[in-house]
């Protein structure tokens, strides 16, 4: 796998890369790799294209008190793991390459970035979606592969693309799991071994409100709060939302149950999909 640092490297290797035919996917990530980075590099091979990762910890979508500092960059560990899973291109920007001085664009997406994590986390949407168009500018793939974990971010790509014509496929790839259930993530590093005991509590908590929620049950994500804070979580969130629009849910569509909470310092999000509700009109 080759690793390149700088734009003009970057053209003339995705070239390469596209010689011969081969359509080009990107899968962008901020480092600290896992089992569910690598899901979404699998799942780029599978479809038969090159694939480039990208590995650029952006602090456009950091706030003022948030993990900018401390977030994990392994980068060796990060090339190897890229390698054995058959990534072919890593692209891995400096600061200076991405934000040159000067500058000032500002990709913000009003709708799907309001509330959740826009709502508790003030300008971190525009900075994802701002280095997201960069990256897609910089690489040109014909397709990109996210995390549903990060639901609300998948949202907010899938609308910047679509409003901006990127003409790029957006691949949205299930959350990986710890048997227990907690989803991958690098900041599950931050855990100590205690947190990461009562860690499960979040998964668990979507689970049996989910459950509740087909079944009918009313207080369902009130009760998943109540058990959060049980366990030892200060919660953000917990909200069913209509699964495309991240709005009020719409009778006879997709749901899904986004939640953010705190144990610690460190704060964790996931969601889970839930079956639409079909209202029976009486005449
Ligand atoms: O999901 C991430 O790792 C980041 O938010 C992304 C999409 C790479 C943008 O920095």
């Amino acid at each position: 796998m080759l690793t390149v640092h700088h734009l003009p490297e970057l053209r003339r290797a995705v070239a390469d890369l596209r010689s011969g035919g081969s359509r080009v996917a990107l899968v962008p990530t901020m480092g600290a790799l896992h089992a569910g980075h690598m899901a979404l590099v699998d799942a780029a091979r599978a479809t038969g294209a090159k694939v480039v990762a990208s590995i650029f910890v952006n602090p456009k979508q950091f706030g003022p008190n948030e993990d900018l500092a401390r977030y994990p960059r392994p980068a060796e560990a990060d090339t190897a793991l890229l390698t054995r899973h058959g990534c072919d291109l890593l692209w891995m920007p400096g600061i200076d390459e991405m934000y040159p001085a000067g500058f000032a664009t500002n990709v913000s997406v009003s709708g799907v970035s309001e509330g959740l994590d826009g709502g508790a986390r003030p300008g971190h949407f525009d900075g994802v979606a701002t280095v997201v168009s960069k990256l897609f500018n910089q690489v040109r793939p014909d397709a990109a592969f996210f995390g549903e974990k990060d639901f609300q971010q998948l949202a907010v790509i899938r609308r910047t693309v679509a409003d901006l014509d990127f003409g790029i496929e957006i691949v949205g790839v299930p959350t990986v799991r710890e048997a227990d259930g907690l989803a991958l993530s690098s900041r599950n590093a931050y855990l100590s071994p205690d947190e990461r005991k009562h860690a499960s509590a979040l998964p668990g908590a979507l689970r049996e409100a989910k459950r509740a929620i087909e079944a009918g049950e009313q207080g369902a994500t009130a009760a998943a709060m109540a058990s959060l804070v049980a366990a030892g979580f200060v919660t953000d969130y917990i909200e069913l939302v209509d699964a495309a629009t991240l709005g009020a849910p719409q009778p006879g569509q997709p749901r899904r149950l986004l939640a953010a909470a705190r144990i610690g310092t460190t704060r964790l999000i996931d969601n889970l999909p839930v079956a639409p509700e079909f209202m029976v009109k009486s005449r």
